[in-house]
């Protein structure tokens, strides 16, 4: 591991430069979406100018197109440490998942159940919860301990069993930051047969994902999340892919992967700008990771990912030291710095006494930028109480700064 530099990291995404009226932007918002890296911006550019075509066609923008899906779709499998035909694009998570929902539910019987849990944004909720409705079946819930912040792993014994047809869980929370053992529940739902969906759309900016680790049937991700533009990129498992039968395509498309399940003229520029992420994690890892430049694409960016961690594990330490001094704010989710490792960088909490949304003003009065509300976690901050009134949220990523850090703490003292 070479020394972490941040200037270099910063100047690898332009609007860290932008100034207003002489301020800087402090951006902590990176759990809504992060900046967009450099080389995301130079490809989708080159998408839209160097060979702006859609595909198929016989002429040179059109084969350029054709050479470039093929290209992206073998990044995002090594990405997901998957298969080329494993990966689908689409305009989000929210619309992939509810696509998949309509093929996945179409066996489900009354007197069958469904897993969601009381931790996930509502986009890996509420599709099943419908999906659920429409069959007839019922839906569990896996709670999470508001103590602890993390899965109740001892319910699963009790709330899987032979009816269960699907389990739907995070990877890392939206709200709380914590980092699930994901693996531990897709295995309690392969043991039955259930389809798994784990949502990495929180954890995808912040470690290298391992879908075959991890087991399951569908994985989603979305790349303005990881420094890329609006998108939804999922790892879908290829027996299980073919097994949604008939995929909902129209006629004339091909029956093969990608077309198979990704209907309709796919943003091809999203698709480049997506490329760029993967070049720009890629990137990290020779610069600060101590990939060597001629290793694969996924060792340099597992590398990537690895030298992020450390940074952002400092930026935490650095934040939960800061606000276990200031006894006005309550954070909702892991504190303890020794299991600092089982969180992403996101923190959600409460200023005694002041609304988010006024919070969230005072910080925006100085150019820093932070969330207020419930970000559709909305299990979540019901199970926590929070649901009326909502919560801050501070997000930080790899481009964020110590001195960063500090500044939002001292704005949140401010607020004593
Ligand atoms: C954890 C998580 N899952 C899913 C989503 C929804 O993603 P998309 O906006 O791509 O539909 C979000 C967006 O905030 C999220 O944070």
């Amino acid at each position: 591991m070479t020394a972490w530099h941040d200037d270099t990291v910063r100047a690898a995404f332009p609007a860290l430069a932008l100034v207003d009226e002489g301020v800087a932007r402090l951006y902590a918002d990176a759990p809504g979406g992060t900046q967009v890296c450099g080389r995301t911006i130079e490809r989708m550019r080159e998408a839209m100018v160097d060979h702006c075509a859609n595909e198929g066609g016989v002429f040179r923008t059109s084969r350029a197109t054709d050479d470039w899906m093929t290209r992206v779709h073998a990044a995002a499998a090594e990405f997901f440490n998957a298969d080329a035909d494993e990966v689908v694009f689409g305009l989000n998570t929210t619309s992939l998942v509810f696509h998949f929902s309509r093929m996945m539910a179409r066996t489900w019987q009354p007197g069958d159940n469904i897993l969601v849990t009381r931790m996930d944004h509502d986009s890996n909720i509420g599709p099943w919860m419908l999906a659920a409705a429409e069959r007839g079946v019922d839906v569990r819930f896996l709670d999470f301990d508001p103590l602890t912040f993390r899965y109740r792993y001892d319910t699963l014994g009790t709330l899987v069993d032979a009816r269960t047809r699907l389990i739907a869980c995070n990877h890392a929370s939206n709200f709380l930051g914590t980092i699930n053992d994901v693996q531990a529940i897709v295995s309690a739902g392969r043991a039955v047969g259930a389809m798994t969906v784990v949502d990495a759309v929180q954890s995808a900016a912040h470690m290298a994902l391992d879908a075959r680790a991890i087991g399951c049937d569908i994985l989603s991700t979305s790349p303005y999340k990881y420094f890329g533009p609006h998108a939804g990129v999922m790892y879908v498992r290829r027996d299980f892919a073919d097994a949604l039968v008939p995929p909902l395509k129209v006629r004339p498309s091909p029956m093969t992967m990608p077309h198979r399940h990704a209907p309709g003229t796919p943003s091809f520029e999203a698709q480049l700008g997506t490329y760029g992420c993967f070049e720009h994690v890629a990137w990290l890892g020779e610069q600060m990771g101590g990939a060597a430049v001629g290793s694969s694409l996924r060792d340099r960016m597992v590398a990537g990912f690895a030298a992020a961690t450390v940074h952002e594990t400092a930026l935490s330490c650095r934040f939960l030291a800061g606000v276990a001094a200031l006894p006005h704010v309550t954070v909702h989710g892991i504190t303890d710095p020794a299991q600092v490792h089982d969180r992403v960088p996101t923190f959600s909490f409460s200023v005694r006494n002041v609304a988010p949304q006024a919070v969230a003003e005072r910080f925006a009065a100085r150019n820093q930028y932070v969330w207020a509300g419930s970000f559709y976690a909305m299990e979540a901050a019901m199970r926590l109480g929070v649901w009326d009134s909502g919560v801050v949220r501070f997000g930080l990523a790899h481009y964020n700064t110590a001195a960063e850090v500090d500044a939002l703490l001292e704005t949140l003292d401010g607020l004593r």
